[in-house]
C-alpha cells in the first residue's frame, strides 16, 4: 500500500458581523480604548446574533472550506468540531453540523482541548488519515464564547470575540501536508482559566448561577507566563521533530489570544514578526476558532502559498499546548466542479424525513 499524506486542501471562515468595539465595551465595564490596546492589542471583536450559533457558524465556515476543496459533504469520512462552548453538553456540535450540511456516511464528534483544540483536531484527522482508515476529514474550530463571559467582568470579557474557521483534510500520495506536531497537557493548571459550573461537579442550580460559576473564570497573569513558555517550546520540538530549523518556516500562525504573548514568543524563537500572522485586533480571542480564521486571512493576503512550511501553535485551557508544522498544499487535482451547498436543500430534506421516520416508529411500535 503505497503511503498516505494528509494534505489541507480547503478552508474557509465565518464571523458574525455585529462588531463590538473596546469603546463599546468602555461603556459596559470600568475600561479603555487604550487600556485594552495596550495591554492586548485587540480593537474590536464579533459578537453572534441571537440566531447564529457555534453550530451555526461551524457549518458555514465547514461548508466554506468544502467549497474550496471541491469536496462533495457525501464524501466526508469524519467531522470533528473543536469548541469550549458547545452547543449543548451531548448531543455533540459535530453531529448537528453533520446533519446541517448533510454529510450521509461521517462520523461526528467534538474535541475539547480549549484554544489549542484546532492543533489537535488537525493532528487528529490526519493520524486517521495516514493510517489508512479514512481519505477525507472535515475540523472546524467554532466558538460563541460571548454566551460563556461575564459581561461584568473587565478581566475577561475585553478578550473573546466569536467565530468559526475549518480545514479539509484528504489523503494524497504526494508527499507534504501535516509534517509533525507536538501535543501536550498539564491538568494541575485546570483551574487557571475554566467554566466550572454546569457540568457534573457544579450541576446548574439556583446557587451556580447565583455564584456565576458558568462564566469563564482566570488568571490572566499565570496564563500569560504560562504561554509565553509553551508558545516557544512547542514550535521549537516540532520543527525539530520533522528536522527543520526555523529558517525553513515561510510563516508562523499562532494562536490569536494577546499581542504581548505573540510578540514575546517571537523574540523567544528569534523569529521576525513581519513572519507571523497577527489579526486578533479585528476579532479578539476567538479561542480554537483563532488559528483557521487566520489561515483564511493569510491566504486572502498572499501570505501563505503552496510549498511554504508553515507552523501553527497554541495553548488553552486544561492546561493545553501544541504546534503542528504543514507544507501546504491546496485543493487535490479535480476533474468536476461540485457545488457543496447545493446539497444542503437535500440535507434538510433527509433531516426532516428521518425525523418522520422516527416519529411514525414510534407510534406504530408503541401501540404494540
Ligand atoms: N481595563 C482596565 N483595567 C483592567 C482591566 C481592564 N479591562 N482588566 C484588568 N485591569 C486592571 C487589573 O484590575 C489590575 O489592577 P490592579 O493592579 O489594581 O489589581 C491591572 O489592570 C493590571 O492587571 P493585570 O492582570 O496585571 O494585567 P495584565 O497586563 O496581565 O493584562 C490580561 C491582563 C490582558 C488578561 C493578560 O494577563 C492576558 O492576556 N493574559 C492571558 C489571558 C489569555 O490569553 N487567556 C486566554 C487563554 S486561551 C483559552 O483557552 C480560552
Amino acid at each position: 500500500m503505497s503511503p498516505s499524506y494528509a494534505h489541507i486542501t480547503g478552508w474557509g471562515m465565518a464571523v458574525p458581523d455585529k462588531i463590538l468595539t473596546n469603546h463599546d465595551l468602555a461603556k459596559m465595564v470600568d475600561t479603555s480604548d487604550e487600556w485594552i490596546v495596550s495591554r492586548t492589542g485587540i480593537h474590536e471583536r464579533r459578537i453572534a446574533r441571537a440566531d447564529q450559533s457555534t453550530a451555526s457558524l461551524a457549518a458555514e465556515a465547514g461548508l466554506r472550506a468544502l467549497q474550496v476543496a471541491n469536496l462533495h459533504p457525501g464524501e466526508l469520512d469524519m467531522i470533528i468540531v473543536s469548541t469550549s462552548s458547545p452547543e449543548y453538553i451531548f448531543p455533540a456540535t459535530a453531529c448537528l453540523v453533520q446533519d446541517r450540511i448533510g454529510a450521509g456516511k461521517a462520523s461526528a464528534f467534538d474535541l475539547l482541548a480549549a484554544c489549542t483544540g484546532f492543533v489537535y483536531a488537525i493532528n487528529l484527522g490526519a493520524q486517521a488519515i495516514k493510517s489508512s482508515a479514512v481519505k477525507n476529514v472535515l475540523v472546524i474550530g467554532s466558538e460563541t464564547l460571548s454566551r460563556l463571559v461575564n459581561w461584568k467582568d473587565r478581566n475577561t470579557c475585553i478578550l473573546f470575540g466569536d467565530g468559526a474557521g475549518a480545514f479539509v483534510i484528504q489523503a494524497s500520495e504526494e508527499p507534504g501536508g501535516v509534517l509533525s506536531a507536538v501535543l501536550r497537557s498539564d491538568g494541575s493548571g485546570g483551574d487557571l482559566l475554566s467554566v466550572p459550573g454546569g457540568g457534573s461537579r457544579h450541576p446548574a442550580s439556583m446557587q451556580s448561577l447565583y455564584d456565576g460559576l458558568h462564566y469563564i473564570q482566570m488568571n490572566g497573569r499565570e496564563v500569560f507566563r504560562f504561554a509565553t513558555r509553551v508558545m516557544v517550546e512547542a514550535t521549537q520540538q516540532t520543527i525539530e521533530s520533522a528536522n527543520l530549523t526555523m529558517d525553513d518556516i515561510q510563516l508562523v500562525i499562532p494562536h490569536q489570544a494577546n499581542q504581548r504573548i505573540i510578540e514575546a514568543a517571537a523574540r523567544g524563537l528569534d523569529y521576525p514578526m513581519d513572519k507571523v500572522m497577527v489579526n486578533l485586533d479585528r476579532f479578539g480571542n476567538t479561542s480554537t476558532a483563532s488559528i483557521p480564521i487566520a489561515t483564511v486571512e493569510a491566504i486572502e493576503q498572499n501570505r501563505l502559498k503552496p510549498g511554504d512550511n508553515v507552523v501553527m501553535v497554541a495553548f488553552g485551557s486544561g492546561l493545553t499546548w501544541g504546534a503542528t508544522l504543514i507544507q501546504w498544499s491546496g485543493p487535490l487535482p479535480y476533474r468536476r466542479k461540485v457545488s457543496p451547498r447545493k446539497v444542503q436543500w437535500f440535507a434538510r430534506t433527509r433531516s426532516l424525513l428521518a425525523r418522520l421516520r422516527r416519529r411514525i416508529e414510534g407510534i406504530l411500535w408503541g401501540r404494540e
